[in-house]
């Protein structure tokens, strides 16, 4: 569908003729300082190197610095030149018999040769590859240049910006039957245009070129002729940075003129320029490209260009042709709303980019239409709008072999913990440069995860469920032996350089050369390998076990050594020095707190033992926890404004606010003499236009005991979720209210590890007859104790100067 704009029209600069020819004073001067730099640098001679067949000659000044002996058994040899002497190469240079071999042979930069004349190629009956590039200067070769190398497949005029290409074409007319490979990189000054017309068809009959890479250059006019003859027959074109000027109505014939082509490149070749909005339904019909295997459309639209899709796509049939790899990054594609209808998947897909476009949404639709897609890049993004949108989490679902996940700068808060569910064969994922304060991935699948990259968020810590998960994938593939196989690197390496595929198609192409990779040159990692630096780390004592993990287990983290913490208002290096320190502070904070208050406790004890002898203790102690925990509750600006925070899916709202809410508030309220609001709900004080995930751990930070309502479809939000992994990491109390019957067996650890460490209510509807086990009475008195509980260890960990009768101090009595 996208191909066909490629060759829409786009503006052309006005354009000249002109060659500026110097005049002839200028141009003496100009070889009286030339020659006055050969004699400067007469001493540099140039240097030959040889390895195995090749040979290589750089910096040629003279006649005399051309090799004309070869040694044995090279093949291909590379002669760099200067601003050489003459203005023509000299005759007679291949003449030895060492030369008689030679398949490729490169003549560079020679910057000041104009003319290539008949005979320079003598002697080179075996040449198969010939590249005469980056000669500045060179404007006219001779059209019998070919006629002693039959044998050449491959041709390489790039660079060469005054030559002129009516000299190639004459050069090409009945020669070069083996041509298969063209290529004219930037031959052209910045302000002429290329014609490819009836003579470049002339040139290239009764030819097989399969290869033609005209990119780079100012403006290409393509005629009928090309479109008709040659363009049917390429394996490769790459117009990429050109611009192109295709005859009108093109689009009808777009059909059938890329029947054969493989690797289409067409970067840079800009086509639209201004907002583009579609909302439509189309109809795709069979396989036309039935050899696509590279589509590299990448910066099409202009960077100020707005392109919105809503299209509704149906295939006539479900024989499509689909690349193997597909590149649309910095496309402008803000909105990508495909959605595919009916059955068909495209199976070839392997790789896909969709890097730097601004995107705010794409739909998961889309994506599931790719089963095989092995590797995704949606870095440098806007994807953190997606964060609203309920088909987040489901967008990877169908991308089963997906191994490599780019989501770089996409500002995200975020990711549903259920994202990567599926995705078993994950290797990498990428979230670095988002605005993640938060992080918990349900990677449990995720068996062969190799690298995660978190650096430059917002992480104060890491998830107990994060770690867990780390540690036991490592375990996983330290015992199970590794099978990664070679296939993702060169993928990888691919996606990464695409001038590696566009090697394919070049003269003795060696693919298991290509795909090789040393094992010292993985770009994948062997192991898991964590990459979390550059982020907003606490160093204190709700975070120890953290820093433990960070600094005694063996997960590898990308250097460790340079990871850094707050610790108090300096920002320092994590290591087992400030471990050691925080952990005594941490003791001796609690064991003071302890200390002083046992020390007051027992003249307390003494002088009241007679007056409290015959209370009962144990209520006693209760009794007076509550009122410090009512005291605290009521006071103003106090920093536990409520007691709970009530954690419900937005789906159960109904049932919580006719039958849990008002229970609640009535226990707590006649307990806590008071009308204020004591339950904090997300839907009641969730500030609009916050973060949600912000205003979670505000809120959370706000109570003392976290309430989650569960039910099936709680354990399917990842909000709520999101609620319940908030609380246990920051150390409150979880009372749990659960609908009878509810499958907790797929609940993420950190709930399964709740259930089963803690007993709770559980309550059932029945056509609309609320029951609750136990009361409602009970139930408020295990959250209020909760509460008590999370209250002490709050004030042991914030080293409250204890009241005169604290409580905390009759357990040491
Ligand atoms: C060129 O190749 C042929 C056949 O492979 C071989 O017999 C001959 O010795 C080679 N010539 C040189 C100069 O290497
Ligand atoms: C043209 O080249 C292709 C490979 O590039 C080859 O498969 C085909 O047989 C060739 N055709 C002719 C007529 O030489
Ligand atoms: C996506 O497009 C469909 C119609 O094809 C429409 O119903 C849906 O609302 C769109 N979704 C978004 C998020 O724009
Ligand atoms: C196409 O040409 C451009 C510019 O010459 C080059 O950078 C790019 O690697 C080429 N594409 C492929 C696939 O080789
Ligand atoms: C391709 O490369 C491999 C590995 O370097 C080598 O063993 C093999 O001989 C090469 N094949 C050809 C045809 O050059
Ligand atoms: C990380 O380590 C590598 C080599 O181990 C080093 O090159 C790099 O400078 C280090 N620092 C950062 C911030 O990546």
């Amino acid at each position: 569908m996208i191909m066909a704009f490629v060759l829409k029209r786009v503006h052309i600069n006005s354009t000249s003729n002109a060659i500026h020819r110097p005049a002839k004073i200028l141009r003496l001067i100009l070889y009286l300082s030339i020659l006055l730099t050969v004699v400067l640098i007469c001493e540099a001679k140039s240097t030959c190197t040889v390895n195995g067949i090749n040979y290589i000659c750089s910096n040629i000044v003279t006649r005399s610095d051309f090799p004309l002996e070869l040694p044995s058994n090279v093949r291909k040899v590379t002669l760099m030149g200067t601003r050489e002497l003459n203005d023509a190469f000299p005759n007679g240079l291949y003449n030895h018999i060492t030369w008689a071999n030679v398949s490729e042979l490169s003549i560079l930069k020679f910057t000041n040769i104009d003319i290539i004349e008949k005979s320079f190629l003598n002697g080179l009956e075996e040449l198969k590859v010939i590249s005469i590039s980056y000669c500045t200067h060179l404007q006219i070769i001779d059209q019998d240049i070919f006629n002693y190398t039959p044998n050449i497949e491959e041709l390489h005029f790039d660079g060469n910006t005054r030559l002129n290409l009516s000299r190639v074409e004459a050069a090409l007319i009945d020669k070069l039957s083996n041509l298969r490979y063209l290529s004219l990189i930037g031959i052209q000054a910045l302000e002429r245009h290329l014609v490819l017309g009836d003579n470049f068809v002339k040139a290239l009959h009764a030819k097989n070129l399969s290869c033609l890479d005209i990119s780079g250059n100012n403006v290409i006019i393509v005629e009928n002729a090309v479109v008709n003859d040659v363009l049917p027959n390429l394996k490769y074109l790459n117009v990429s940075y050109s611009q192109i000027l295709a005859p009108s109505g093109l689009d009808n014939m777009a059909k059938s003129f890329f029947k054969t082509i493989e690797l289409l490149d067409l970067t840079g070749v800009q086509y639209l320029f201004f907002e583009y909005t579609t909302q439509e339904e189309r109809i795709i019909k069979g396989a036309e490209n039935s050899h696509a295997m590279y589509f590299l459309m990448r910066e099409m639209v202009n960077k100020h260009a707005k392109v919105i899709y809503n299209i509704r796509l149906r295939f006539e049939t479900c024989d499509i042709k689909f690349p193997k790899m597909f590149d649309l990054s910095k496309n402008s594609l803000i909105h990508l709303n495909i959605t595919f209808i009916g059955d068909c998947r495209l199976r070839e897909l392997e790789t896909m980019n969709l890097e730097s476009n601004n995107m705010e949404y794409i739909s998961p639709n889309f994506l599931s239409i790719f089963p095989s897609l092995k590797i995704l890049d949606l870095s440098n993004n806007l994807l953190m709008k997606m964060e609203y949108v309920e088909e987040f989490s489901d967008m990877f679902i169908q991308n089963k072999d997906l191994e490599i996940v780019f989501l770089r700068n996409n500002r995200l808060t975020f990711v549903p913990s259920n994202l990567f569910l599926t995705n078993s064969k994950l290797s990498i994922i990428d979230m670095s440069e988002n605005e993640l304060a938060y992080l918990n991935l349900n990677l449990h699948r995720a068996e062969n995860l190799t690298l995660i990259n978190l650096r430059r968020n917002r992480l104060k810590t890491l998830s107990s469920s994060m770690m867990e998960q780390f540690e036991s994938l490592l375990w996983k593939q330290n015992t199970e032996s590794n099978h990664r196989t070679h296939v993702t690197n060169g993928l990888l390496k691919q996606f990464q350089d695409r001038s590696l595929i566009g090697k394919r198609y070049r003269y003795g192409f060696n693919a298991s050369e290509d795909i090789q990779c040393e094992k010292s040159h993985f770009i994948i990692p062997l192991y898991v390998t964590t990459d979390i630096l550059e982020n907003r780390f606490v160093c204190d004592c709700d975070t120890l076990v953290f820093m433990e993990w960070i600094l005694f287990t063996n997960i590898d983290i990308i250097n460790k050594t340079e990871m850094s913490c707050k610790y108090g208002n300096t920002e320092v290096f994590l290591n087992i020095e400030l471990f050691q320190t925080v952990e005594t502070n941490c003791q001796l904070a609690s064991s003071i707190g302890i200390g002083v208050a046992s020390a007051i406790a027992i003249i307390i004890s003494i002088l009241t033992l007679a007056i409290t002898i015959r209370q009962r203790c144990k209520s006693k102690r209760l009794n007076q926890d509550l009122e410090h925990l009512k005291q605290e509750i009521l006071q103003e600006n106090t920093h536990f404004e409520f007691l709970i925070f009530l954690s419900y899916c937005s789906r159960d709202a109904q049932i919580v606010y006719e039958n849990i809410l008002p229970s609640l508030n009535r226990y707590l309220h006649e307990t806590f003499y008071t009308e204020r609001d004591i339950v904090c709900t997300g839907e009641n004080y969730f500030v609009p236009g916050m973060r949600i995930i912000e205003e979670i751990h505000r809120c959370i930070d706000k109570c003392l005991v976290v309430v989650p309502v569960i039910t099936p479809e709680f354990l399917q939000s990842d909000w709520s979720q999101e609620e319940c992994v908030a609380a246990v990491d920051r150390h409150r109390q979880v009372v749990i209210l659960m609908k009878k019957h509810t499958d907790t067996s797929r609940a993420i650890v950190t709930i399964q590890n709740l259930i089963g460490q803690y007993t709770r209510g559980t309550w059932s509807d029945n056509e609309g007859v609320f029951v609750i086990r136990p009361s409602w009475n009970i139930i408020c008195e295990g959250i209020v104790r909760a509460a008590i509980e999370a209250f002490r260890h709050y004030r042991i960990r914030n080293l409250i100067e204890p009241a005169e009768d604290n409580p905390l101090v009759e357990e040491i009595v």
